[in-house]
């Protein structure tokens, strides 16, 4: 592995509480986690990234801390935390956390020391308006949810400004002694042993808001002196972030002109997530392509992070309204499965009506595509979602281990959960379980693994560049290729039912024969790329040469 690990990291993201549960009270834990790092190396990923650990009233599942010096007492202790680092790093999977710092809880005693006097030590750390600011719904972000972003509060006697929901205030980065705080924080994680901080909410953090200024102005430098901080403190530390902006805007998240990447490492590709759900949608590879071409150049260093679900909703705001309608017809029909406008509130199997072949081919398309693949877990059996849950909490339901009761999450009675487990239909546990899935060759769990660690073994894919490869092809196929000082492969994928040949005869192999690493079936094996066949929703990952120095 190169020195940038995270290009070639494979990264599952999981809620803790919603994992195992260890000592049966029926919230998941971390000794239950640790319990299951077995599991994780023998699916392949190499990196964690854990939803917050920190203690909270859970109004936003954890997404509003009440302290960011410990875990939840319900996930276990700090100790119980260190040695799942330990035990993580013995079986050569990092970790890394959630870093929540654009806001915390309304519970948190900073907050509650701020609002009790004007002249408070942590006044000045919130958001403050003396008088009601003239649009009070200023930048929401959950709409339909949420009713306003300028809340009154009775014991401050002015008004707090809170980007997501009114339990939320926003922290003031503006103020020294906040930005020296963040810079704790992440010292203290960083010396307990986390590999880096996915940061949620990053364009928030650095915004200074100004009452009525729509167009408030930023901190962006901020993000250099949190860059040169993490990497002094641990040099192969990363910054995954969380920045769902205007193409144009991301590179200066990346890094200033200078060239080289010296604010975030990696950002979560919103663009190609939304380009990837039309192109399933529509069956024709075209956003995908437009996605790759428009996409800006990174500077050194600079990583995406692609994805096809996380844990929240699927979000198509970066579509246009007519893309939008596309994409819902096919993937959430009904209004129960969107949320805020904007999104869809469903698993990915469910989306594509269980249909194993189009969950592998969509899979397939998102590892073999550029950046680093974060994968959501339960993802990998081809879990469900739960509906008659709240927002986002139907695709946040427990992980599905057994045919045993609550799916071997918990042995606690069933009301106690954290979340109700799914019981019923072609998505319950009694279906869709690890169990079952671990000792059947054939399985999607096992197509998992096989597939990571064909990844796995073509880093040009995480590390090299990813091109279209633009000749004519049949409708609904895409071609595209990753090169880098470790080889070149090529991919095909099949966006629709007909069966295609595809003549791929003008990428000349350096040297070495082409060979089939990886496909949806067993084909005639390559020869001379002319008439290379692909069934329906099919796809072939071909290796083309192995670079000389491996
Ligand atoms: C983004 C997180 O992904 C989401 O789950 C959360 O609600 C908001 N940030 C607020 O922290």
């Amino acid at each position: 592995m190169g020195d940038r690990w995270y290009s070639e990291a494979v990264v599952y993201c999981l809620d803790i509480d919603t994992y195992v549960d260890f000592d049966g009270d029926g919230v998941g834990d971390i000794r239950g986690l640790i319990g299951r790092l077995d599991y994780l190396a023998r699916l392949g990923v190499t990196c964690l990234w854990l939803h917050p650990v920190h203690p909270s009233p859970k109004q936003d599942d954890g997404y509003d801390p009440t302290d960011f010096y410990t875990v939840d007492p319900r996930f276990g202790t700090l100790g119980d935390f260190a040695d799942l680092l330990h035990q993580a790093r013995n079986r050569g999977i990092r970790v890394i956390i959630d870093l929540v710092v654009n806001h915390t809880s309304d519970q948190h005693p900073w907050f509650q020391s701020a609002r009790s006097a004007p002249d408070s030590l942590h006044r000045d750390w919130y958001v403050w308006s003396e008088h009601e600011p003239d649009n009070r719904r200023q930048g929401m972000v959950f709409p339909g949810e949420q009713h306003e972003t300028w809340t009154y509060d009775r014991t401050a006697r002015a008004w707090y400004y809170h980007r997501f929901y009114p339990f939320q205030p926003d922290l003031n980065v503006a103020n020294p002694a906040v930005r020296a705080e963040i810079k704790k924080i992440m010292s203290f994680w960083l010396q307990l042993g986390v590999s880096g901080f996915r940061m949620d909410a990053v364009p928030f953090i650095i915004e200074q808001t100004e009452p009525g200024n729509s167009n408030s102005p930023r901190h962006i430098e901020f993000l250099t002196e949190l860059r040169q901080h993490v990497q002094w403190r641990r040099g192969d530390a990363v910054l995954l972030a969380e920045a769902n902006v205007e193409p144009d805007q991301l590179p200066v998240f990346f890094g200033d002109s200078g060239g080289s990447a010296n604010r975030l490492h990696m950002l979560f590709d919103f663009m190609l997530n939304g380009r990837l759900m039309l192109a399933l949608a529509r069956q024709d590879p075209e956003p995908v392509i437009e996605a790759l071409r428009d996409s800006p150049t990174l500077p050194e260093g600079g990583q995406w992070a692609t994805f096809l679900r996380n844990h929240d909703e699927i979000d198509l705001s970066r579509l246009t309204a007519e893309q939008r309608t596309e994409v819902y017809a096919q993937f959430g029909p009904d209004e129960s499965m969107r949320i805020y406008d904007r999104g869809i509130r469903r698993r990915l199997a469910s989306m594509l009506g269980n249909d194993r072949r189009r969950i592998e081919l969509a899979y397939s398309l998102q590892f073999s595509l550029r950046g680093t693949p974060v994968l959501r877990y339960g993802e990998e059996i081809g879990m469900g979602e739960d509906l008659s849950l709240p927002g986002r909490q139907a695709i946040r339901t427990p992980m599905q281990w057994s045919y045993q009761p609550n799916a071997g999450f918990s042995t606690a009675e069933p009301e106690k959960l954290v979340r109700p487990v799914i019981d019923k239909g072609e998505f319950g546990y009694e279906r869709v379980n690890v169990t079952a899935q671990r000792r059947d060759p054939k399985s999607l769990l096992a197509w998992f693994e096989r597939m990571i660690r064909t990844l796995r073994e073509a880093p040009e894919c995480g590390s090299g560049s990813t091109t279209h490869v633009d000749v004519p092809t049949p409708p609904g196929v895409l071609a595209h290729r990753a090169d880098g000082s470790t080889g070149t492969m090529v991919f095909l994928h099949n966006l629709g039912t007909d069966d295609v040949e595809v003549d791929l005869s003008m990428l000349e192999p350096e040297a070495d024969l082409p060979i089939d690493v990886l496909s949806d079936r067993n084909y005639e094996p390559v020869e001379k790329l002319d008439r290379l066949r692909l069934a329906g929703y099919g796809y072939r990952w071909i290796r083309l040469c192995r670079g000389r120095d491996f």
